[in-house]
């Protein structure tokens, strides 16, 4: 089956319905899909491309060279299982934004992210209120289970993944799941990297001009019961060009109580299987958040189970 790609222009005309059934399917099977004509200008995506590039190699590209440098990773002969050929920095913009707190960032730069922010804020409500379409949940629904008192988390992880001498000793970010609700990643459309984990195989995203991948974070699958999947991914760093990825994770806030959707267990009670198999927890955003920074790259199942015993909220 080929990678799900959804022209989201369809969803205004006739072909809305099975627009509407492959992004379901998506959901379902793939826990990833990626979006076209999704209403961010492509003019202003190929401006946040050129800044972010133009940021790397002005700040960033110097300092990940002399890390790899001390650490002797261009050298290495066994696998690196503790570190990720990356260069990062991150952006918070929801409750608050820390924008302006980011060192080395020009002004222009930092207004294009967040006029960027904004118009990925936007879009990430979107697809939730069609994800509620699809299961069937109120309009709304998800966005307010995000909300908890003061709105939900939403943050930008800038990632340039430079030319990687042993790819196959160094990942370039290592296998996991992601730990939030949705996410909308503006990734480089020549330099691909990023696979999923599909059927027990390793599938690449295509790169593809001026898309945005979004996939599901364990979040959505604890509400969705497990109907929608968190799925885990890995970049391969590859050995020519470097990598661009803007990956924006729309989470719960902290505080906001997460619990499957009551709505979905009663449809599943009806299927006498499922009858009773409550199977995800209930809990308190930030205390999976504190669970997920020790665990991040390990198995999510171990991450519910823990949760489990956490004391009801
Ligand atoms: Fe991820």
């Amino acid at each position: 089956m080929e990678f799900p790609v959804i022209n989201m222009e369809k969803l205004n005309g006739e072909e809305r319905a099975a627009t509407m059934a492959k992004i379901k399917d998506a959901c379902e099977n793939w826990g990833f899909f990626e979006i076209l004509n999704h209403g961010i200008e492509t003019e202003f995506m190929d401006r946040v491309e050129s800044m972010t590039k133009g940021h790397y190699q002005k700040c960033m590209e110097q300092r990940f060279k002399e890390m790899v440098a001390s650490k002797g990773l261009d050298s290495v002969q066994t696998e690196i299982k503790d570190l990720d050929w990356e260069s990062t920095f991150h952006i918070r913009h929801l409750p608050q934004s820390n924008i302006s707190e980011i060192p080395d960032l020009a002004d222009d730069y930092r207004k294009l992210m967040k006029e960027f922010a904004g118009k990925l804020e936007k879009l990430a409500e979107e697809l939730l209120d069609l994800l509620c379409e699809n299961l069937g949940l109120e309009k709304g629904y998800l966005k307010n289970t995000f909300y908890g008192s003061k709105g939900p988390t939403f943050g930008t992880k800038v990632s340039n993944y430079p030319p990687c001498p042993k790819p196959d000793l160094i990942k370039g970010l290592r296998a996991h799941t992601d730990a939030g609700g949705i996410i909308l990643l503006f990734q480089d459309d020549k330099v691909s990297g990023l696979q999923l984990l599909k059927d027990g195989e390793w599938v690449d995203v295509p790169p593809m001009r001026h898309s945005i991948v979004v996939n599901l974070g364990d979040q959505l699958e604890v509400i969705t019961n497990g109907k929608y999947k968190s799925v885990e991914h890995r970049v391969v760093a590859q050995t020519d060009g470097t990598r661009m990825s803007l990956a924006s994770f729309y989470n719960p806030g902290s505080d906001a109580v997460i619990y499957p959707a009551p709505a979905l267990l009663e449809n599943e009670a009806e299927d006498d299987q499922k009858k009773n198999q409550l199977v995800y927890p209930k809990f308190v955003f930030e205390d999976y958040m504190k669970l997920y920074a020790a665990l991040k790259f390990q198995a999510k199942e171990p991450r519910f189970e823990a949760m489990k015993a956490v004391a009801a909220v």
